[in-house]
């Protein structure tokens, strides 16, 4: 068996059309159409990409976008202020942080200063915290591509049992989050777990999002799972690859993301579907 691909740019270029049809309709009725920040400290080189090709998204779809790129030395008081101002701002119905953050700024805090009805990244504790009830409101952008991507291929959830590999804030954990509320059964592994084998081989549903490749070898896919590999490791070569053994895990699966071109369109495309939930939720 050879595992179908899952085509990450084809559906997030669905989701990009519908929003371009959408800022489309608010030109024409002479409405304001939504708008997004994107902050960026320092000159991480991946970082500077992702900035870039977000501002790109918002040009593609019709979507107002300022770029805020600030010097490394920038103070932690500094960067709130902008924040502040930016939550003032009327025209601006997303902010996001690009992180890393450079060390001496810490980013719980600087999250936190973001207004939870203008936070597109869902990383805010009340976001967080909504998605967790149950309530969820601004969901964070990674996993809630992963959810589009498993509900694309017909994904019914109960009964099924979930292994996400990684507990990070940004993708583990608020995917713990999104699939218990999908109704799956689910397993969070990381850096303190025994026996990572036995839980990727109960997967169903398989979610790797570590930053390490050929952690997950081919083997230990069940057969006939689903595998959403979040992983985007830059090899020696200049090759993108992810955290799982593709070749292999493409023998057993039925379903599976490539790297690139699985889950990183989907996570830019969520990004503007939060802007414009941003905007329809509170009417600025
Ligand atoms: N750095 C890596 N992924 C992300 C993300 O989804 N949002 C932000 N703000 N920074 C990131």
């Amino acid at each position: 068996m050879t595992a179908t691909l899952i085509d990450g740019n084809a559906i997030a270029k669905q989701i990009l059309d519908a929003l371009a049809a959408k800022a489309g309709s608010l030109r024409e009725h002479g409405s304001r159409v939504p708008g997004l920040a994107v902050i960026l400290v320092g000159s991480d080189p991946a970082s500077q990409v992702y900035v870039r090709k977000k501002r790109e998204d918002c040009a593609l779809v019709g979507f107002a976008s300022q770029a805020h790129l600030l010097p490394t030395e920038t103070t932690q008081d500094e960067l709130l202020d902008l924040i502040d101002r930016l939550n003032q701002d009327a025209t601006i119905d997303g902010i996001l942080v690009q992180l890393p953050l450079p060390g001496h700024i810490n980013p719980e805090t600087v999250i936190e200063r973001i207004h939870p009805d203008k936070d597109v990244d869902g990383f805010h504790p009340y976001n967080v915290g909504r998605l967790a009830l149950r309530l969820p409101v601004l969901r964070p952008c990674t996993p809630f591509g992963i959810i589009k991507l498993l509900d694309s291929i017909g994904e019914t959830y109960k009964g099924r049992h979930a292994t996400i590999v990684g507990a990070s804030n940004i993708v583990g954990r608020p995917m713990a989050l999104e699939l218990l509320l999908a109704g799956a059964t689910v397993t969070v592994c990381h850096r303190f777990t025994n026996n990572l084998e036995e839980h990727v081989r109960a997967a169903d549903i398989l979610v790797v999002a570590v930053g390490k490749p050929g952690l997950v070898p081919g083997e230990w896919v069940k057969p006939g799972a689903t595998v959403l590999d979040v992983g985007m490791n830059r090899m020696p070569d200049g090759r993108l690859t992810g955290d799982v053994d593709f070749e292999g895990a493409k023998l057993r699966a039925a379903h599976i993301t490539p790297v690139p071109g699985g889950v990183g369109p989907m996570t830019r495309a969520m990004l503007l579907h939060n802007t414009l939930t941003a905007y329809n939720h509170v009417q600025r």
